[in-house]
């Protein structure tokens, strides 16, 4: 039995950062958050209203139906900024499927086109905030934070539990390096509680059913 009840409000991230070096140049990562907007549309299917956080080159659903709403950021401080206003206050789960840079250009970013200097350029880097790890520190009582691992399948469930456990989550979604940029996914969902569940090799549609039939079960 189903034990979110419905109506409730699930905030799911998806997509890339970018994280900008000047005017027109950034640093991204090859996320294309097909998995996230997959998410939204199987939690829409089944009730559930829906912000999708949606990152840069990310595509949303074509036609926007009602209860699903859509909040675009570019980069790791546009998203945090966006989940401070929406969590916890505007939804009972968040699951975090975006792939946040985990670092960033110290510097902010330069006014206008860096012009090419034979002499070459570096970019120093500084480590971003944890912001799922943020998002479930502020959570109440009866909310939940699901977050992802995207690790070599060798490490996975290692990787996967440790991240779990470092960033206090209510589940992780361990997913296999090799399966990125793939049409399938042969992830599984592991638990504070220790429990795990796999539900076999699935196209992104299938397990994204299946991943938020978990949840509203949480
Ligand atoms: N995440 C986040 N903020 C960051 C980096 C990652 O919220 N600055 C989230 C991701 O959205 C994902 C989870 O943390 O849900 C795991 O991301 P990952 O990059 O694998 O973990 P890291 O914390 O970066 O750990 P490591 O560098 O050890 O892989």
């Amino acid at each position: 039995m189903p034990s979110l009840p419905t109506p409730a409000t699930v905030l799911i991230t998806a997509g890339p950062t970018y994280e900008p070096i000047d005017a027109v140049r950034f640093i991204g990562n090859r996320s294309s958050g097909r998995l996230g907007v997959e998410l939204a549309r199987a939690a829409h299917a089944v009730g559930l209203d829906v912000i999708l956080a949606l990152g840069p080159n990310t595509v949303a659903p074509p036609v926007l139906p009602d209860r699903m709403r859509i909040e675009p950021f570019r980069s790791c401080a546009d998203l945090e900024a966006l989940l401070a206003d929406l969590w916890p206050a505007q939804a009972q789960v968040l699951i975090m499927a975006a792939a946040v840079a985990d670092y960033r250009p110290k510097q902010p970013a330069a006014a206008g086109k860096l012009r090419r200097d034979a002499e070459g350029l570096t970019i120093q880097m500084e480590a971003t905030p944890d912001l799922v790890a943020a998002c479930a520190a502020r959570r109440t009582p009866g909310q939940k934070v699901i977050g992802f691992a995207l690790e070599p399948a060798a490490s996975l469930a290692h990787a996967a539990g440790e991240k779990l456990k470092r960033k206090e989550l209510d589940a992780i979604v361990a997913n296999p390096l090799e399966t990125m940029d793939a049409d399938e996914i042969d992830g599984f969902l592991m638990r504070a509680d220790g429990r795990r569940d796999s539900p076999g090799r699935l196209s992104k549609p299938m397990f994204a059913a299946w991943l938020i039939d978990r949840v509203m079960r949480m």
